[in-house]
This record gives C-alpha cells, sequence and structure tokens, in this order.
C-alpha cells in the first residue's frame, strides 16, 4: 500500500507538472486569467496580462515585452474600455472567444468568431501574437482569431500591415491617445486603395505624410527604407492581399515600430547596454514629408530655401501667400492647356511620385503605350512607370493637380508632366544629359590643361548648342520617346572664367583684397563686374599635390549640391595657374568666431547650436544623400564658412574622397588631415571611413560649446586635452563647467548637457561606437536619452605625432598644418 500511494503521488507530481509547462502560454475554458494573473509565451519574450499604462490608474487587457525592464506594451484589448478596478478577469468561451469582464461579469470587451470551435485554446506566441485555435484543428497556423490581426500602435516583426481584399479586413496602426491612454488616438498609418494603392498615415481624415505608392522595389515615399542587415520587408499585392511586413535578420534582435501619439511612425531597437529603446528610423524625415507642404504643382527641396518651388512652366497662385512662405495654394500653370493644338510632356527625376489617390494604372503596359494613352486623353495630367525594376515596366496615368512632390537626392523616380507646348521651349536650357557631357569634358581639359582644347571644348559646346536647337526643334512636334523629353531638374552649371575677369575680380590679387591662406594657397575676394562677390582659390605651383586635388575638388564639388556646402561657381585654367572661384561668404570661418579675431562677435548659445545642427546636415548629405557619397577627411572650425546668417557651410574639398557605396573603409598611405581633429585609426593607421568624419565633427562639436581648440588646449591642473577635459567634467556630472563663458545664461541647458553628450559619443576611439550622422542629425533633432558614452580617445598632439612617425610604413605623411 504504502508503494502504491508513493507512486499515484509521482504519477500526480509529474502530471501537474506537466500540466503547469502546458497551460503555461495557454488559457483554456477552464483557465480564465484574473488581473495580476500573465501567461508568456514559450521562450519568455513576450507575456500577456493586466496592466496599468504610465500614470494611470485604469486596467487594460496588454501584451508585452517580459524581458524588458521598461515592460513596453505591444497590443492592448479593451483600450476603449478600461476597468476601473482590478476585479478583471480574461475568459475563453466555449465558441472561442476571448472575453473580458468585470466584477459584476459586465462584458467590457470580446473577440468574435465567424467559425464554431470545439475546445477552443488562447495561445501567447513567441513572436507577440496571441491566437484562438480550436483545439481539434490539426493546422497550427489556421486561427479563429489573432491579435496580430488587431493591430494597436505596434507592429512587430511578422505582423502584415495591410488589407485582406476578401474579407474587407484592414490591419492598420492607430495611435495612442497618450502615454497614460491607450485609446485610439487621432494618427492612424495603413494602405488606401484609392488610385494605385499608397501608404498613408493620417490625422483624423487628413493625410499626415504619405510614404507613397510601392515602385516594385520601395516605397516611393521612403527611399530610404531598404533591405538591409538588421531587416528585411516584403510587399504583397494579389487578389487576395495587399500587405508590408517586415521580419529580422537576426532574431535576437529586438525591434518594433509604433505610430507615436503626436503622429510619427518610428522604427527603434532594444538597446541592452542603455536599457531602453533607441530610434533606428523614421520615415518622416523633415518637413518635405509632410503632405502637400508646397501645395499642387509644388515641388519640395529640403536643402533649399525656401524649399518650395514651382514646377517649372507654373507659377504661384497666389503670390504674396507664397512669397509669404505659406505654399498651401501651390501653383498654377503659366501657360494653359491646349489638348487640340497638342501638348508636350517634360520628364522629372529624382522625385516622389505625386500623389496617385486620384491615378488609374495598368502593370503590364510599357512606358511608350502609357505615354501615347495619357496625350491621347485630355484629363491626363502626368504619366509614368508604376514599376522600376528592370529599368522600368506598367503605367501610371494621373488625373488633376499633382500634388506632394518633393525632390531625392538618392533613389528618387521618374514621370513625365504634360506642358503647353509653347512652354516647352523653356526647357531646352535644361538638358541634362548634354550638360553631364560638358561637364566631363570641362574636367578632361583641366587634367590636359592646354588652350587647343579649351578652344575645342568651346567648338563643342557651340556645335551641341546647335545641336540641341535642332533637337528642340523635332521635339515640338510631339515626340513622346522617353529619352526625347527633358529633365526639369536644375543642374550646377560649372562655369569656366578667363584670367582677365579675375584679374579684374580681385584688383589684380592685391594683398588687400587677400582673405587668407588656405590649406593650398592663398584665398582672394573679388567683384565681378555684375556686381557678384566670390572667393578665388588659388591652387600653388609649389604645391606637387596641387593638380590631383585640384581635380578631385572640381569634381567633387560640382556634383553636390546643399545649402550647408559652400557652393562652387566655377575654376580658371592659365597655363599651370589653377583656381576655383566659390561663392564669397562675408563671416569667413567659425575659428574666427569661436577662437579668432572675431571673438568679440558673442555667439550665443542658439546660434552654435544653428552652426551645429547645419555642419551635422552637411555632412549627413556627404556622407549617405549626395550622388558621390564623399568623405571629407579635413573637417575643421577653418574649414566652415558661415554666410550672412551665420548658416555654415564646410568647404575645402580638396583631400575629400568619394567612396564606393558598398565599401566602409578605406586604406590610404597619405595621411592628410589636421592635428587635433584627425580620429586615432586614421592618425595612427591610415583608415578612413565616414566614421573618421565623425570623429572630426565630434571635436568640431566640443570647442564649439566650449570656445576652446582641442589642438593645443592644456587643463591647467592637468596633462588633460580638450576632449579629456569635457569627459572627466561629464563623468563628475559638471558639464555645465565646460561652456564657453562668454555665451553669458543664453543655453538651453539640457540641448548643451545633450550636445557635448552627443560629442564625447562621435570621439568614441573605435569607429562603431561612433553613431553615424544619421543618428547624429536624429539625436541632434531629438529629446530622448542619448546613449552613454565611454571614455573618448584623448592623446595630446605630442602623442599622435609619435604614433604617426612609429608606424614607418606610411609614406608621405602630410600633416597639413591649421590656416
Ligand atoms: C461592469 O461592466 C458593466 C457593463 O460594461 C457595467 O454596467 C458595470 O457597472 C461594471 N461594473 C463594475 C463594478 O465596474
Ligand atoms: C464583440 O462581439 C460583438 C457581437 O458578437 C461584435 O459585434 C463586436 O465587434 C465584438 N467586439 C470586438 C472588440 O470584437
Ligand atoms: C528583401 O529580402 C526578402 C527576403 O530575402 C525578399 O523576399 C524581398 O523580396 C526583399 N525585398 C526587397 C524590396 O528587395
Ligand atoms: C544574433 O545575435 C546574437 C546576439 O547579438 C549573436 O550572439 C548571434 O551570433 C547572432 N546570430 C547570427 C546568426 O548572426
Ligand atoms: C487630436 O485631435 C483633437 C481634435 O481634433 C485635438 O484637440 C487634439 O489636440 C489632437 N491631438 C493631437 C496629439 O494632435
Ligand atoms: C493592360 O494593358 C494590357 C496591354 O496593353 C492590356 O492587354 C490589358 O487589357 C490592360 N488591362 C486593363 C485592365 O486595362
Ligand atoms: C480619360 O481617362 C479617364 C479616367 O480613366 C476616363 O474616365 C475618361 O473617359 C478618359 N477620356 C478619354 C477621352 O478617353
Ligand atoms: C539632350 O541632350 C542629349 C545629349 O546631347 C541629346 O541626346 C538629347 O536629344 C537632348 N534632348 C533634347 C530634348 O534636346
Amino acid at each position: 500500500m504504502n508503494a502504491l500511494t508513493t507512486v499515484i503521488f509521482v504519477f500526480s507530481n509529474v502530471f501537474s507538472l506537466l500540466r503547469f509547462s502546458i497551460a503555461v502560454d495557454t488559457i483554456t475554458v477552464n483557465q480564465p486569467i484574473r488581473d495580476g494573473e500573465t501567461i508568456t509565451s514559450a521562450g519568455g519574450s513576450f507575456e500577456l496580462g493586466f496592466f496599468s499604462p504610465g500614470n494611470s490608474k485604469n486596467r487594460y487587457l496588454g501584451i508585452w515585452y517580459k524581458k524588458l525592464a521598461t515592460g513596453t506594451v505591444v497590443w492592448v484589448g479593451n483600450r476603449e474600455s478600461p476597468l476601473t478596478d482590478s476585479s478583471g478577469v480574461l475568459k475563453v468561451t466555449q465558441q472561442g472567444i476571448l472575453v473580458v469582464v468585470n466584477g459584476t461579469n459586465g462584458i467590457l470587451w470580446n473577440t468574435t468568431s465567424s467559425r464554431s470551435a470545439q475546445d477552443p485554446k488562447a495561445q501567447l506566441l513567441e513572436s507577440g501574437n496571441l491566437v484562438m485555435r480550436n483545439g481539434n484543428d490539426g493546422d497550427p497556423e489556421n486561427f479563429l482569431w489573432q491579435s496580430f490581426d488587431y493591430p494597436c500602435d505596434t507592429l512587430l516583426p511578422g505582423m502584415k500591415l495591410g488589407r485582406n481584399r476578401v474579407t474587407g479586413l484592414d490591419r492598420y496602426l492607430s495611435s495612442w491617445k497618450s502615454a497614460d491612454d491607450p485609446s485610439k488616438g487621432n494618427f492612424t498609418y495603413g494602405i488606401d486603395l484609392s488610385g494605385f494603392p499608397q501608404l498613408f498615415l493620417r490625422n483624423g481624415l487628413a493625410v499626415k505624410f504619405r510614404a507613397g505608392p510601392w515602385n516594385g522595389v520601395r516605397y516611393s515615399g521612403i527611399p530610404q527604407l531598404t533591405n538591409n542587415s538588421v531587416y528585411t520587408f516584403d510587399f504583397v499585392s494579389n487578389e487576395k492581399e495587399i500587405y508590408i511586413i517586415y521580419s529580422l535578420v537576426n532574431s535576437s534582435v529586438i525591434m518594433r515600430l509604433v505610430l507615436t501619439p503626436d503622429g510619427y511612425s518610428r522604427r527603434s531597437t532594444w538597446t541592452d547596454k542603455k536599457y531602453d529603446w533607441t530610434l533606428y528610423s523614421t520615415a518622416q524625415r523633415d518637413d518635405c514629408d509632410n503632405y502637400a507642404i508646397c501645395g499642387a504643382y509644388g515641388i519640395c527641396k529640403i536643402d533649399q530655401s525656401p524649399k518650395c518651388e514651382c514646377m517649372k512652366g507654373f507659377r504661384p497662385k497666389f503670390q504674396s501667400n507664397w512669397d509669404m512662405a505659406d505654399w498651401s495654394n501651390g501653383c498654377v500653370r503659366s501657360t494653359p492647356l491646349d489638348c487640340q493644338k497638342g501638348d508636350g510632356f517634360v520628364k522629372y527625376s529624382g522625385v516622389k511620385l505625386p500623389d496617385t489617390q486620384n491615378s488609374w494604372f495598368n502593370e503590364s503596359m510599357n512606358l511608350k503605350e502609357c505615354a501615347s494613352l495619357c496625350s491621347r486623353n485630355c484629363s491626363c495630367t502626368a504619366y509614368g512607370n508604376s514599376d522600376i525594376r528592370g529599368g522600368g515596366s506598367g503605367c501610371l496615368l494621373w488625373f488633376g493637380d499633382l500634388i506632394d512632390i518633393r525632390d531625392f537626392t538618392q533613389n528618387g523616380q521618374e514621370f513625365y508632366v504634360r506642358m503647353a507646348a509653347s512652354e516647352l521651349d523653356a526647357f531646352s536650357s535644361l538638358n541634362s544629359s548634354s550638360k553631364k557631357k560638358k561637364k566631363q569634358v570641362i574636367v578632361i581639359s583641366i587634367s590636359i590643361t592646354g588652350i587647343v582644347l579649351l578652344s575645342l571644348v568651346l567648338t563643342l559646346y557651340v556645335l551641341k548648342k546647335r545641336k540641341r536647337q535642332l533637337k528642340r526643334r523635332a521635339y515640338m512636334e510631339h515626340d513622346l520617346e522617353g529619352d526625347e523629353t527633358i529633365e526639369g531638374r536644375k543642374h550646377l552649371e560649372l562655369q569656366l572664367f578667363d584670367l582677365d575677369t579675375l584679374l579684374n575680380a580681385t584688383n589684380n590679387f592685391s594683398n588687400g583684397n587677400k582673405l587668407g591662406e588656405g590649406g593650398f594657397g592663398p584665398v582672394y575676394k573679388g567683384i565681378l563686374q555684375e556686381g557678384q562677390e566670390i572667393a578665388v582659390k588659388m591652387m600653388s605651383k609649389t604645391s606637387k599635390q596641387g593638380l590631383e586635388e585640384f581635380k578631385n575638388e572640381v569634381e567633387s564639388i560640382a556634383k553636390l549640391q546643399h545649402r550647408n556646402l559652400v557652393k562652387l561657381f566655377g575654376c580658371c585654367i592659365h597655363g599651370r595657374e589653377r583656381m576655383l572661384i566659390y561663392e564669397y561668404l562675408p563671416n569667413k570661418s567659425l575659428d574666427l568666431f569661436i577662437f579668432g579675431q572675431m571673438q568679440s562677435v558673442v555667439l550665443d548659445w542658439p546660434m552654435r547650436f544653428l552652426i551645429i545642427n547645419g555642419i551635422a546636415r552637411g555632412l549627413l548629405y556627404l556622407h549617405q544623400d549626395s550622388r558621390l557619397r564623399i568623405i571629407h577627411r579635413d573637417l575643421k572650425a577653418e574649414n566652415i564658412l558661415l554666410d550672412n546668417e551665420m548658416n555654415p557651410k564646410i568647404s575645402d574639398f580638396g583631400i575629400a574622397r568619394s567612396f564606393d557605396g558598398n565599401e566602409t573603409e578605406v586604406n590610404t598611405t597619405t595621411v592628410a588631415g589636421t592635428v587635433g581633429y584627425m580620429s586615432p585609426e586614421y592618425a595612427s593607421e591610415g583608415l578612413y571611413s565616414t566614421k573618421s568624419d565623425v570623429f572630426s565633427f565630434g571635436v568640431l562639436v566640443l570647442e564649439i560649446v566650449s570656445g576652446k581648440r582641442n589642438r593645443g588646449y592644456n587643463h591647467p591642473n592637468c596633462n588633460l586635452n580638450l576632449l579629456g577635459h569635457a569627459w572627466t567634467l561629464y563623468i563628475e556630472d559638471r558639464s555645465l563647467e565646460f561652456l564657453d563663458a562668454s555665451m553669458g545664461n543664453t543655453c538651453n541647458l539640457s540641448e548643451v548637457i545633450r550636445t557635448i553628450n552627443l560629442g564625447l559619443l562621435c570621439v568614441q576611439r573605435f569607429p562603431d561606437d561612433r553613431p553615424s550622422m544619421h543618428s547624429v542629425v536624429l539625436m541632434l533633432g531629438g529629446e530622448g536619452a542619448l546613449p552613454q558614452p565611454k571614455e573618448p580617445c584623448f592623446f595630446t598632439d605630442r602623442n599622435m605625432m609619435e604614433a604617426n612617425f612609429s608606424s614607418g610604413t606610411q609614406s608621405p605623411i602630410t600633416l597639413l598644418e591649421a590656416r
């Protein structure tokens, strides 16, 4: 008997153990969950139970990350009908429905089911999906109901954002009202099916941000969204479904996309080091992402001021409003269309396609068919490919006004706009492909440097112009061939100046006109006859690197255009003299203001912060958004010029290198740069990457905040350089002592502290620990907590020189001294 009891005891123990492990992620009809009890997904990632958000006392059924200290909630059941006490119970009914009831058994929330159920079970899956299963259903994917079909504000990997075309189920994100209130807020993010389907972020009914239509590769309005090493995504569209979905490359990464209560879609990842979320990316990056900011037929260009511009051949509808930066009324045609007489089309490239709510599409047509269809239908205002894969296919026709177009420096698209025949004239001067060739010709001639060649260029140019005029005539005959149309984007024209013009402008390069001495020669101020002020940079004959640098600089800058980069007007070649002609910036360079002769002009904190932001944007453009992708390699206060509104402009691309998109790091035998700004890996091993520029940027930030130079700075009490000083104060929580005292009390202290924190992150010893310029720009604009910096790299100048010369492999080593 005794033995039998033992057997029974052991057996029942095993049994209860088994039951426990089955029950841990599952709710059955007989096992409801009360407030205070939870279930956990099999791998322990997610937990389901009742919770109170933020400062609220209300209780809600929710799913949250179990492993994360913040307990971030990803889904809420009864978001519109909270419990006011802790009497809530979650039950599974015999019909396979989940209900939340209160203390008096009143139903606050329930799911639905279209099918009958037997022995139903609710299970919390490791993906964060709460599913209702039919007990006798063999198919593990066949759910009676799943929480992934009813998203709240969070899109987890594996969730579909989009629609079931058969049942009409619309899975879209909707924001919480606030951090304390998970009920539906003002914002939604989902797929809109009118016209060619698009992804819309709406505020109520109004569109706030248009991610654009899918173009076969990506969303037209989120060019930065591509498959990457962290996650991949897919767009699926067939008769049954249309949705977007993303999945993680390494499932141990924790990532979520949230629609915030203030209407931003933010993708963030969990960072163990910080025990918090880090912003990974956001779809809405700048003002140009505000829907229809420039009105109908306006183009938004973020690098430009003002950022709105009418499309060529259009003028502001209300000029006075437009001049006051109210662009909402948009633009109207200068010349009305005349369909009977025949219109033409103008090509726009590098843009976000206009709103397609009012469009028609056919995915099997080609561009030629598309063009002829559009030209035959007088209400068609534009056409383009609906799919850009394989050189483009499919046809998209727009009807009515063209709205919400923006300029993209990368990954933009092409489309063709209907214009009155008489307007087409104006475009011939914008023929970009012939310009590109002209530019090439100029660059080649620089390297050979001969008057013979120059005259040849001129002849070529004249011939081209003639040819173009002939072509234009052909074009007027409504030829709709794709490459006969003209790219409407403005292209930078590189002007060739002759020496006489420059001698006149600079008073024969008189000493009085000398602005300073650049890395490769003197810089003079000049005034052209038209009154235009210029800065002429001479490339000194003695410099061996001169010609290389010259070509480099011309090629680089000519292709770059950004409001935070200095503008190149042209160049001049005369015998062995080579000169670059830039816009003249009256306020000269930043170093003069922060530690030079202009120190008396106090730069207050808001001004310094604007300057830091401008430099960051210019650098981001160089690294990421420009056509070339450029590492500057010599970022320093001397190379930041200031215009009359104190907007910073990065200059001096003498040693800049463009790099291939796939390259992350480049090795060089020539270390060029400036002591005090060079990253350790560049100074000692000749390795440079965009992260070397980030290091220099970090030094610059700390210099701007403190008003002191890194190079040559010595703390009176100890042997620390500026970076070391910043770090010491930072860890002792005394960062405010780091500020330039001359700023007085103009500071926004939290902004200053964040900026110092950011500066320290940028000067980390290891490139991987430094943020990219993309993150830097986001951090400057954001308000969330920044990552903690580690101890930065702060060797003194002397150490760095030793590091250089001790590693004997590099020669020659050029250390450029500051101007
Ligand atoms: C429970 O819910 C019902 C219906 O929603 C409501 O009428 C009742 O007042 C609630 N009871 C409590 C104790 O909150
Ligand atoms: C609760 O059930 C009712 C009736 O079946 C249904 O109309 C309603 O949509 C359900 N509530 C939810 C949140 O599904
Ligand atoms: C991204 O990668 C996934 C999986 O490798 C693939 O199915 C998908 O088509 C890719 N998406 C794009 C836009 O290239
Ligand atoms: C995924 O990430 C974890 C933690 O960072 C790492 O240990 C693991 O090796 C990674 N797995 C793969 C396949 O890269
Ligand atoms: C949401 O909309 C309401 C009513 O239009 C408005 O009062 C409220 O400020 C809006 N909230 C946000 C975060 O925009
Ligand atoms: C789309 O274009 C193809 C080829 O021109 C044509 O055969 C097809 O009928 C069109 N479909 C629709 C819906 O117009
Ligand atoms: C032009 O296209 C629109 C939209 O598809 C259509 O309703 C209209 O009938 C077309 N007009 C002509 C003349 O084909
Ligand atoms: C633009 O220039 C290119 C190259 O010179 C030429 O092929 C093309 O026909 C020109 N287009 C027009 C419309 O003039």
